[in-house]
């Protein structure tokens, strides 16, 4: 009987509880034992609390759940541990020595780039026998061609897109929407075109501001007297630095926000046009995962069990040609940009979107 851990790291996304549910049945379906580590790494440290016997009962239900179970964190990491005094140290050694402690033969890592590249570590430099799952709204990890939680965020956000068109159609106006994206620009490019915006701002593509205000008097001069202007949270204008608001407590990296007032506050002032401006935030990473999200989820999450019965440690389960197969971890630590010279880039220029360059 083999005993895995399963953990969430990083922010919650869409399909984690799907995945929590496709781990645990799976590997009860071997005879295994599974038990959650709370909050990342932190469950850890606080003994049994800290821990959630997987059981049939335990993960009945969850299919469709936002969020995860097993609650999400996104600072204090093993590796770079805040200590209290705006510095940070390598807890590392002891994370390890605490799961050899528990028993665990295993360890299924759910997170993005930064969560699977503490498991790589893990796994490198304490042989913890790690398998990872690419979790991330903002479909960034790279190794996979779709990580979990993605569809769902494009959903929302075309959908808000689709809510805002009738009102910037109806006053006239300009309206700007931020989007999740602190790397990639997937989530607005993706949703920016099924959501017809007129514009699509990236962190990719590092933009004019005098571009997005030409394409606006272009739509103004043809009788469009209203605009959709979608700018990713990390886009930046060329020569300049992405916006932070402030520090994360605890964070490494600082929180990204407020490019869609600046975007907003610019237009204005260029155009005359009235206009206004939205951050959708984390509604984006809230609620249901969409059924494409829930299959994948169900798909890479005993994909999983099955890494850990073959022994392919140090690996991550990713979707390749539509096919669920193992990557290095290596790999999956990595950001996936949007290629410039990706087919929806192409496909977005030719339907009349700017993108700022
Ligand atoms: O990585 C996912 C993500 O949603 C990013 O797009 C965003 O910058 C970040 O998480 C926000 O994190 P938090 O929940 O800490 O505000």
């Amino acid at each position: 009987m083999r005993h895995v851990a399963v953990n969430t790291g990083g922010g919650d996304a869409p399909g984690l509880n799907a995945v929590i549910r496709a781990v645990s049945l799976a590997a009860i379906h071997r005879g295994w034992r599974v038990t959650g580590i709370r909050n990342g790494y932190q469950g850890l440290e606080q003994g049994a609390e800290g821990l959630v016997p997987l059981d049939r009962d335990a993960v009945a239900g969850i299919t469709h759940l936002g969020g995860t179970i097993l609650g999400a964190n996104n600072h204090g990491y093993p590796f770079t541990k805040a200590d209290g005094l705006g510095g940070f140290s390598d807890e590392s050694g002891a994370v390890a020595e605490r799961f050899r402690r528990l028993g665990f033969d295993a360890l299924i890592a759910l997170g993005g780039d930064g969560s699977l590249g503490i498991a790589r570590d893990l796994f490198v430099r304490h042989q913890i026998p790690v398998v990872g799952v690419p979790k991330t709204i903002d479909n960034d990890v790279a190794g996979t061609e779709l990580s979990f939680g993605f569809e769902s965020a494009v959903a929302v956000a075309t959908d808000a897109l689709d809510r805002l068109h009738p009102t910037a159609k109806s006053h006239d106006r300009v309206i700007v929407v931020e989007l999740m994206g602190r790397n990639a620009g997937w989530i607005a490019l993706n949703a920016g075109v099924a959501g017809t915006a007129d514009v699509i701002l990236i962190p990719e593509i590092p933009f004019r501001i005098e571009s997005v205000c030409e394409k606006i008097q272009e739509r103004e001069r043809t009788g469009r007297h209203f605009s959709i202007v979608v700018v990713a949270e990390g886009a930046r204008p060329i020569g300049h630095s992405q916006i932070t608001r402030e520090d994360g407590v605890g964070a490494k990296i600082g929180r990204l926000g407020g490019i869609a007032r600046e975007v907003a506050m610019d237009i204005e002032r260029e155009t005359g046009k009235d206009t206004r401006e939205l951050v959708l935030g984390h509604l984006q990473r809230g609620g249901q995962p969409v059924a494409s999200d829930r299959l994948l989820s169900l798909r890479l999450g005993v994909a999983a069990v099955r890494a850990v019965e073959e022994g392919k440690f140090g690996t991550m389960v990713a979707l390749r040609c539509g096919h669920i197969d193992t990557v290095s971890l290596e790999e999956g630590a990595h950001t996936r940009h949007v290629p410039l010279d990706c087919d929806l880039i192409a496909t977005a220029r030719d339907l009349g979107i700017c993108l700022g360059d």
